[in-house]
């Protein structure tokens, strides 16, 4: 099997740039699982779909035309990269995320990415749900406070607005609706690793992966 390593856990806590920054020391591929709800949520804001709309929502990702090209994202073959990055594409895809019927359309667009020499993927149900067989599953979180900062960080770094105690009570309603949902919850499985950042760098964090990663692949 084409080995897989999954790097689930809550909103803001750096799992991206884990992720990411692994599979390219590894050469693997990367799936940021999180960016696809967030296309749903660009392209249902886009044609005004509600997020109460199940039905159509599900339509919006059965029928997405997204293409993952180098380190871009393109929605209908224009560039979004950036765009999906706002808290209000964010809010929109932590709503949408809730619903059996998105998830469901997305499984089979996620499990295409799985190809030789590996892949590195994150989100909320990678190792749960996408890929239950993977070599390697990480459970990757931080305190609210860290999280909230980092990604101050990262929306001030793109150019974009944010507010530090609007950032924090956006983290909260999103874990809430994150752990709570009935269908792919996000929690730490049995299977998964706890990797906990909140005072690790992100060499640290992501050396941490890449020990795993050789001690999973000695067994
Ligand atoms: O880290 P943050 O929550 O801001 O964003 P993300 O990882 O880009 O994911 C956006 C939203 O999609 C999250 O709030 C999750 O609710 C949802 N999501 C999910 O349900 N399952 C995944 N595998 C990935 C993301």
């Amino acid at each position: 099997r084409v080995p897989v390593i999954t790097i689930d856990g809550p909103s803001a806590s750096g799992k991206g740039t884990v992720a990411h920054l692994v599979a390219k020391e590894l050469g693997f591929h990367y799936l940021d699982s999180g960016a696809l709800y967030r296309l749903v949520a660009l392209k249902a804001l886009q044609s005004g779909v509600m997020s109460t709309d199940e039905k159509k929502l599900a339509l919006v990702a059965i029928n997405l035309d997204v293409v993952f090209r180098d380190e871009e994202i393109y929605l209908e073959k224009k560039q979004v990269t950036e765009k999906i990055r706002t808290e209000e594409c964010g809010n929109m895809a932590s709503q949408l995320a809730s619903y059996p019927a998105v998830r469901e359309a997305l499984i089979s667009r996620q499990r295409a990415f799985r190809k030789l020499p590996g892949l590195v993927t994150d989100g909320r149900d990678m190792g749960s749900v996408i890929f239950p067989d993977a070599l390697l599953k990480i459970f990757l979180t931080a305190s609210p406070e860290v999280r909230a900062q980092r990604r101050y960080k990262q929306l001030i770094e793109k150019g974009l607005n944010a507010n530090i105690a609007e950032l924090q009570k956006d983290i909260q309603e999103r874990d809430a609706r994150d752990s709570k949902r009935g269908v792919a919850p996000l929690q730490k499985n049995a299977d998964a690793r706890l990797l906990d950042t909140t005072s690790l760098s992100i060499l640290q964090a992501q050396n941490r992966v890449l020990e795993w990663f050789r001690e999973c692949c000695a067994d």
